[in-house]
């Protein structure tokens, strides 16, 4: 186990961990050191990947299936989590969807459950984290943003104005938590171009649209960035253990980008 890691003993939940960032972010705090309970809407998934990570990194795991939505199986799994584990230091609230539409055809149901999961199921996680932080007054909540949660989506208004939304929560309970010594922060990171949400659907819905390959979509996408290259799993999880560790003990209530200096404000 890794006992000198930078978050040894630490005892985190990380929302919609089954894939993607969330994987990734699940695998980096058990190799630094900290016991993680994943959960996601795909519990299968999940419960592989905790038993995976516990035999790799000698680290207290559990997986479950978990909707952010549902306050009854957060309530539930954060207590089951808080109980095992003998507290909670770490909240990673990285759940999220992605549905684009022009405004003018924008369905509803897409628009609110953008909004259930991106926006009410940070809410949620932070609630029931809170709940069982405040007792030891101590605790670190991350939650993953966007740089679409800084600047206006072209066709991706729900997903934007979830993330915008997502800043303003984190900055009120940074407010109210900073009394209890819980630190509240998101991080924004720019496109992650190997991510599945690019490679099993964005390349190919923008190639049709734009008339491109799938690699001239992926080189306009970095062409946009200034240091020229995509977002990376390594690029988001190093800024997240930081913000989880005591190096960050006086950050609270902010949103940093993680765009390669795609977004600067
Ligand atoms: N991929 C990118 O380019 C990118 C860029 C910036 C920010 N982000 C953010 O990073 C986070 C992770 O995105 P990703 O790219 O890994 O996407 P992803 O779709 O691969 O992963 C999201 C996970 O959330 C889970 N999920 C969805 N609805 C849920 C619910 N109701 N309850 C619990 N779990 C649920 C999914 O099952 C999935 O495992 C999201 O918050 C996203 O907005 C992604």
């Amino acid at each position: 186990m890794a006992e000198n890691g930078a978050l040894a003993g630490r005892r985190a939940i990380v929302t919609g961990g089954a894939q993607g960032l969330g994987e990734a972010i699940s695998e980096r705090l058990a190799a630094e050191g900290g016991s993680v309970a994943i959960c996601d809407i795909q519990g299968d998934a999940c419960e592989e990947l905790s038993t995976r990570l516990a035999t790799t990194y000698g680290v207290d795991t559990v997986g479950a299936s978990v909707d952010v939505t549902r306050e009854d199986q957060v309530a539930g799994f954060f207590d089951r989590v808080a109980e095992g584990f003998g507290g909670l230091d770490l909240l990673v609230a990285n759940a999220g969807v992605l549905r684009a539409h022009a405004i003018e055809e924008f369905p509803v149901d897409d628009w609110r459950l953008t909004m259930e999961v991106n926006l009410t199921g940070y809410m949620l996680a932070a609630k029931h984290a809170a709940r069982h932080m405040i007792p030891s007054a101590r605790g670190a909540i991350v939650q993953i943003n966007s740089k679409s949660g800084k600047k206006g989506s072209f066709r991706n208004s729900a997903y934007a104005a979830s993330k915008f939304g997502g800043i303003g929560l984190t900055q009120s309970i940074a407010l109210e938590l900073a009394p209890h010594g819980i630190r509240v922060n998101s991080v924004c990171p720019g496109n992650l171009l190997d991510s599945p949400l690019w490679v099993n659907s964005l390349y190919e819905q923008y190639s049709k649209r734009l008339g491109i390959s799938p690699e001239e979509v992926r080189k306009k996408y970095e062409d946009q960035v200034p240091l020229g290259r995509g977002c990376s799993y390594d690029d988001v999880t190093n800024v997240v253990v930081f913000l989880a560790s005591d190096q960050a003990s006086y950050m609270t209530g902010q949103a940093i980008n993680v765009t390669g200096g795609q977004e600067m404000r």
